[in-house]
């Protein structure tokens, strides 16, 4: 049976850690603020928004949560991200994705200026990844890498496989483990025999958004799957692995809900402290 990466448990040891660096900051007489913006009502994502708010409030970090309805313009949501950009008070800039059809998601998230952009998603802070250089990461994928450090798992040298290509998930992690030594393939829809590939991991991560994709026989036995799916079935939240299966021939594996999703929101918070830290240092 695989050993669990809990993520709920790591998280709030982690948010434990974070509250003191909130204390130390507001010791020095500096709040901390988030400002989220939610354009539409899209129901995940508004679970993911208050989530955010939750830990936010949890950590003492001041979290506004800015929703905007789904006819808002591109004009309207920049000039609200320019606002931001230049309000003292707000420290991090979290523009909740996916946006509507009708908005230019690339441009907007490049209007949020790089030291306030939490979610790294900033082509600045997406490059300063890809090129080695000190930025803001993914919080997903930092998160994914926080796990697989907490439990010792072995990186260096080892095979890594991503199945997933996102610029959110997919290709960040895989830069991430890259930076860690692995040897890392990325795999996506087009990939062709694609457990040929996941069979060889030591660390496997699934982001691809299809329910319980990953099963037993494409596992290498031993290795570390990380779940990064969400996905809603029959009113029940599951990842992309067939946890049952795959629990039984993994060495570790990240159960969902109380996995990935957990680490992202504290790397979030994280994120936001290192952004506040930066600016009073
Ligand atoms: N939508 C799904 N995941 C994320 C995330 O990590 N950040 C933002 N901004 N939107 C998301």
């Amino acid at each position: 049976m695989a050993i669990i990466l809990d993520g709920k448990a790591l998280s709030e040891k982690m948010m434990a850690e974070l509250k003191n660096r909130v204390d130390a900051l507001r010791a020095k007489g500096k709040t901390i603020g988030l400002s989220v913006i939610l354009v539409g009502e899209n129901p995940a994502s508004q679970v993911y928004v208050r989530n955010k708010g939750k830990a936010c409030e949890a950590l003492g970090i001041r979290g506004d949560t800015i929703l905007l309805p789904e006819q808002t313009t591109q004009e309207e949501l920049e000039a609200l991200i320019i606002k931001l950009n230049r309000d003292d008070g707000v420290d991090g800039i979290l523009v909740q994705l996916p946006l509507p059809k009708h908005l230019d998601e690339t441009k907007a998230l490049r209007l949020i200026v790089p030291e306030k952009d939490v979610d790294g998603f900033h082509i600045e802070n997406a490059g300063k990844l890809f090129t080695g250089q000190e930025g803001v990461a993914a919080c997903t994928p930092k998160g994914i890498l926080a796990m697989l450090k907490a439990w010792n798992v072995p990186l260096s040298g080892k095979e890594a496989v991503v199945i997933g290509r996102s610029n959110i998930v997919g290709k960040p992690v895989a830069m991430l483990l890259l930076n860690e030594n692995c040897t890392v393939t990325i795999c996506h829809s087009r990939t062709a025999d694609l457990a040929a590939h996941t069979r060889r991991a030591d660390i496997l991560v699934a982001a691809v958004g299809k329910p319980r994709f990953v099963t037993a026989d494409m596992v290498k036995p031993g290795a570390a799957v990380v779940d990064v799916g969400i996905n809603r079935v029959d009113g029940k939240v599951v990842g992309d692995v067939d946890f049952e299966s795959v629990e039984k021939v993994a060495g570790y594996i990240s159960p969902v809900p109380g996995g990935v999703g957990k680490m992202t929101i504290c790397m979030l918070m994280e994120n936001v402290i290192e952004a506040a830290e930066k600016k009073v240092c």
